[in-house]
């Protein structure tokens, strides 16, 4: 009998509200600090209510905001300074998957004084016990915050590289309903399709098992029903909550189970053509399942079975609906003149291993002329 591991964040909260639970929990440290990147949190509230919570428990509240897109190697190591000069005992990632991954990072760097590149470059290594860390999600799509991993953007290589460690799992996850609500439909679109090839890479991954297996299935089933209803209607809070759970059950099956050759190809084309993560990995899902077709015959009937039906059509049919384009060329001119520089960084991406067709500089190259 083949054996697996799973790993999980320890204590997650889902419900609407559960963001006011901040105020009840034990959380040690009498100073903490909330990353978080744009406007969108504050815009929203969350970042206000969210500190308010915890003054309310006598802790003093520090703000690391503005963390970009695709966040950089560079933001984590300011992110992680920030945090040691004010003695942080806790660190929560508030937002998306960048500003998510930056509070990962930060409270990993914390608890000491390298740079995040000095761990990536394996010069250190992590500490076992990072800063206290908290992931509250505000898109419903990364999956950041049920994973060790922290997708960062190494700028003088430009590439995309994972920070990895058990101990980077968030120790608490609070995830709420209420906090995706204004997330505009782009974003919507795109984290949810990111959502929902986490759930499709990991189904088919060679890392599966049967308890990641169901996880997706459940996730493929939630996102294929409620994406279209919350792109189009943001206020359709059963739309919402159903993407939140399916991003998590999501995030929990690929964390266990790991991705496959769109992640692999992902990051790197996201890297290069400057391309938000959900939106490259939307356009590469319906080419790389094509791709992979041949090895995953048995496997795509059972899928359809349990999901209803065919996945290839399913996810086609939802990136037309959600106004998504079908080339990485349509978003990014300079995709093709850029392939060779995108090739060169492949290896860096771990999630290839997992591709269910074992994947060569070759079957690479073909792969990616299909998709640019
Ligand atoms: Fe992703």
């Amino acid at each position: 009998m083949t054996g697996f591991n799973l790993l999980f964040p320890p204590v997650v909260r889902f419900g609407e509200g559960s963001l006011s639970l901040l105020e009840k929990e034990n959380i040690p440290g009498a100073a903490g600090v909330i990353i978080t990147g744009g406007k969108s949190a504050k815009k929203s509230g969350a970042l206000d209510r969210a500190a308010a919570y915890l003054r309310k428990t006598g802790k003093k509240i520090h703000i690391y905001d503005g963390v970009e897109p695709e966040v950089s190697v560079e933001t984590v190591d300011k992110a992680a300074r920030f945090c040691r000069s004010v003695k942080a005992g806790f660190i929560i990632g508030l937002g998306g998957g960048s500003a998510l991954d930056c509070a990962k990072a930060a409270a990993g760097c914390a608890a000491d004084k390298y740079s995040v590149v000095d761990y990536l470059e394996n010069k250190v290594k992590l500490k076992n016990s990072p800063v206290y860390f908290i992931a509250i999600p505000t898109t419903a799509g990364t999956g950041s915050e049920c994973t060790k991993n922290s997708v960062l953007t190494w700028t003088d290589k430009k590439i995309k590289i994972s920070l990895r460690g058990d101990m980077l799992v968030p120790r608490l996850v609070l995830a709420d309903p209420q906090l995706t609500y204004s997330m505009p439909p782009d974003i919507t679109a795109w984290t949810g399709m990111d959502a929902l090839t986490h759930a499709v890479e990991s189904y088919f991954s060679s890392g599966a098992n049967e308890v990641t297996k169901a996880m997706s299935v459940s996730a493929i089933k939630l996102i294929q029903a409620n994406i279209v209803k919350a792109y189009k209607n943001g206020g359709n809070k059963e739309a919402r909550r159903a993407m939140l759970l399916g991003s998590l059950t999501a995030g929990f099956a690929f964390a266990n189970a790991g991705l496959g050759a769109v992640h692999g190809l992902g990051h790197p084309v996201g890297a290069i053509c400057k391309m938000p993560h959900g939106l490259v990995n939307a356009i590469m899902l319906p080419y790389v399942l094509k791709y992979n077709k041949k090895a995953c015959l048995k496997g795509m009937k059972a899928l359809e079975k349990e999901a209803g039906n065919d996945i290839i059509e399913t996810v086609s049919g939802l990136n037309k609906k959600m106004n998504i384009p079908e080339k990485i060329s349509d978003v990014c001119s300079k995709a093709k003149e850029l392939s060779g520089l995108i090739l060169s960084t492949t290896a860096y991406s771990g999630s290839m291993q997992y591709n269910p067709v074992k994947m060569d500089a070759e079957k690479t190259e073909k792969l990616l002329k299909r998709v640019l």
